[in-house]
């Protein structure tokens, strides 16, 4: 079996480290507060909340998801799956259905899980007040809501007035937790530091960071070991640093390694480059998509990072290197490429989100 995992919540022994977070979340929790969790997509920001969950098994966690939702119907539907999902009685599930009976929600069983499933029809007007009843039911003692990639309400059309209306209901939920959790800095930003959202100052901000280095480096020679592979320890150290130590690339890494190793083999900067040109062509149709899809600037942009220095700050200096000529043409293809999630911001610097995206356009012939 392979020992790593990518792509699903890990918890338990696959859990490293983050002790203090876990700590700091439980304390949060068991005070009824509100949190928010920032951190770059794929930190473990969804782990360190299952994790939690895991650890507090006398809390209900309430899970909604709020990834690519853009209609009121569709929250709707998230909040419901993850209320019913938490509340298996028969009762919990007709006052459930009760609630938003006037939406006419159809119920269904996945083939995949076998999960009973909530759905509202898209003709069907959904309005601020459906989603307030539904929140009401989970504003229970002991109870923790999370709602997760919460960045991506701001798609809904006329999102302002959802946001209003949930925190009135929330204000006045004392024994429940909230937790937001987003991954688009810059947009969480908006919704809980500007003074203009009505979700201003209405959380504890939790800012997730790497896993420490040593701690990850130790687990990670460990599940190599375990499979029979020897890992030396500086090229441990250099997946890390390829990925900037962000927890899931490393392990996709790992991933990518382990398929082309054999128990015995050591693990060194030859099987590292092999696993990194597997990640490479596994992705290389998706890469080329995105790359199909930007604008001349966002290439010649991507173009200039690559012949230069990566992190890099936005100057007036940047912009004539590029070809983009203005400081104003370079922001607005840079921020280009963070709405495609391609660079994001670290404090002042710029960077490739994804280190095999970055890797890849190196081979092909951008620049
Ligand atoms: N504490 C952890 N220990 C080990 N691996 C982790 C940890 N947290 C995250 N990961 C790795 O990162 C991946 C993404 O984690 P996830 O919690 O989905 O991140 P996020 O919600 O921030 O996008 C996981 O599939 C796993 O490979
Ligand atoms: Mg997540």
């Amino acid at each position: 079996m392979i020992p790593f995992k990518y792509g699903v919540c890990v918890t338990g022994t696959d859990f490293c480290g983050r002790k203090n977070e876990l700590e700091l979340l439980k304390q949060y929790l068991s005070s009824s507060m509100r949190v928010y969790i920032v951190g770059e997509r794929r930190t473990g920001k969804s782990s360190l909340i299952m994790e939690t969950a895991r650890i507090m098994p006398d809390y209900r966690f309430i899970y909604v998801d709020l990834r690519s939702i853009v209609t009121r119907g569709q929250l709707c539907e998230r909040i419901a799956n993850g209320l019913n999902k938490q509340e298996k009685t028969k009762h919990s599930f007709s006052r459930l259905l009760k609630a938003i009976a006037n939406l006419r929600p159809e119920v269904s069983v996945d083939s995949i899980t076998g999960d009973i499933k909530l759905s509202v029809s898209p003709q069907i007007q959904v309005s601020d007040v459906d989603i307030d009843k539904l929140l009401e039911i989970a504003g229970e003692q002991r109870t923790v809501v999370v709602m997760d990639e919460f960045q991506d309400i701001q798609r809904i059309k006329g999102y302002e007035t959802i946001l209003g209306s949930i925190r009135s209901v929330i204000q006045k939920q004392s024994d429940t937790s909230y937790i937001f959790c987003g991954s688009l800095l810059h947009r969480m930003n908006d919704l809980f530091s500007d003074r203009k959202s009505a979700f201003y100052n209405s959380a504890e901000r939790m800012m997730l960071k790497n896993i420490d280095a040593i701690e990850f480096s130790a687990f990670l020679s460990k599940r190599f070991k375990l499979g029979g592979r020897q890992p030396k320890a500086e090229t441990v150290q250099s997946i890390i640093d390829f990925c900037r130590g962000n927890p899931g690339d490393i392990q996709r890494l790992c991933i990518g390694i382990w398929a082309g190793t054999l128990s015995g083999d050591s693990i060194d900067e030859r099987a590292v480059l092999k696993g990194i040109a597997h990640i490479c062509s596994l992705e290389s149709d998706s890469f080329r998509e995105k790359l199909d899809s930007l604008s001349r600037n966002q290439i010649l942009c991507l173009g200039a990072l690559l012949k230069g220095k990566e992190p890099f700050v936005l100057s007036n200096l940047f912009a004539r290197n590029s070809g983009l000529g203005s400081y104003s043409v370079a922001k607005s293809a840079i921020t280009g490429l963070q709405e495609k999630d391609i660079l994001l911001k670290r404090g002042r610097v710029w960077l490739m989100s994804n280190p095999f995206f970055f890797y890849w356009l190196h081979l092909s012939n951008l620049n």
